[in-house]
C-alpha cells in the first residue's frame, strides 16, 4: 500500500544529479532525505582542521571520537543543511579543497564504519531517500527501491562546473574533469565498500535528462515497486 514507508537507496557517480534528485523525489513522497556525501565531506573538513594524519590509526580514531555529524533543515534554502560539532558547515564542505581530499577520508576504514553506523541509525524506520556510493550494497542492503545513477564524464563535469559558479568558484573544466576522474577511479577500486551497482538496483542515465524526468522516473519506479513488490 502507499502508506508503506520504504528506504530508497540512490547510489552512483559523482555529478550525475544524484542529491537534486533524492532530495526532489524525497519531498514528492514526504520521506525524508539523507545526504551521505555532506557527512564524508564534513569529516574531511573535521580532519583538514585539525590536521589529522591519515596514516595514522590512532589519530583518525580519536578525531572520529570529537566528530559529531548533524543535520538541521533550513526553510528559506528549504534543505537539510549540514553541522559539524554544532557548526552550520554547509557551504564549506562543497569547496574543491575539501571535494579533493574526501576520496582519501572516505577510503579509510574506521571512517567508513563510523557513517555507516550512523547511516543505519537514521534509516531504520524507512520513509527514507539516502543517496551515496554503497547505500544499496553495504548501508540497506534490503532497501527496496535501489537506483544506480551514471551519465557522461563531460556532461557531469559541465553540471559540476555550472553549480561552483554559482557559488562563486571559477574553475576549469579540464581542472573539475580531472577531480571526477579521480574521485571515480578512488570511489570504485577502493577496498572498503567500493561503488558498484548492486545487482538489484535499476540503472538511470541521466545524461540527457532533466532534473523534472529524472525525479519522474525515480517516483515511477517507486509506484512500480509498491504496486509489485
Ligand atoms: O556525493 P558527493 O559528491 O557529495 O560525495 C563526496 C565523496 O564522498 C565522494 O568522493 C564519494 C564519497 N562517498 C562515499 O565514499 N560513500 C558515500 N556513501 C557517499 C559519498
Amino acid at each position: 500500500t502507499y502508506s508503506t514507508k520504504i528506504i530508497i537507496a540512490i547510489d552512483g557517480y559523482s555529478s550525475c544529479g544524484k542529491s537534486t534528485t533524492a532530495k526532489q523525489v524525497a519531498a514528492r513522497l514526504g520521506y525524508t532525505y539523507i545526504d551521505t556525501g555532506a557527512m564524508y565531506r564534513a569529516v574531511t573538513l573535521h580532519f583538514l582542521q585539525r590536521r589529522v594524519e591519515l596514516t595514522n590509526p590512532e589519530a583518525v580514531t580519536s578525531a572520529l571520537d570529537s566528530l559529531h555529524i548533524a543535520f538541521s533543515f533550513n526553510p528559506e534554502t528549504a534543505c537539510n543543511e549540514t553541522y559539524l560539532n554544532g557548526v552550520n558547515v554547509e557551504n564549506e564542505i562543497r569547496k574543491l579543497y575539501v571535494a579533493n581530499l574526501v576520496p582519501e577520508v572516505s577510503a579509510i576504514r574506521e571512517v567508513r564504519r563510523a557513517m555507516v553506523t550512523q547511516q543505519q541509525a537514521m534509516g531504520r524506520k524507512g520513509g527514507i531517500v539516502m543517496d551515496g556510493r554503497d547505500i544499496g550494497t553495504h548501508v540497506f542492503p534490503e532497501a527496496e527501491l535501489k537506483v544506480f545513477m551514471t551519465a557522461d564524464p563531460i556532461i557531469r563535469a559541465e553540471r559540476r562546473q555550472i553549480e561552483l559558479w554559482a557559488k562563486g568558484e571559477a574553475v576549469e573544466l579540464h581542472e573539475i574533469a580531472e577531480n571526477i576522474k579521480k574521485r571515480d577511479h578512488l570511489d570504485t577500486t577502493r577496498t572498503e565498500s567500493p561503488l558498484r551497482r548492486a545487482d538489484d538496483a535499476q540503472l538511470l542515465d541521466t545524461s540527457f535528462f532533466t532534473i523534472d524526468e529524472q525525479v519522474d522516473w525515480v517516483i515511477r519506479a517507486y509506484k512500480a515497486k509498491l504496486e509489485s513488490p
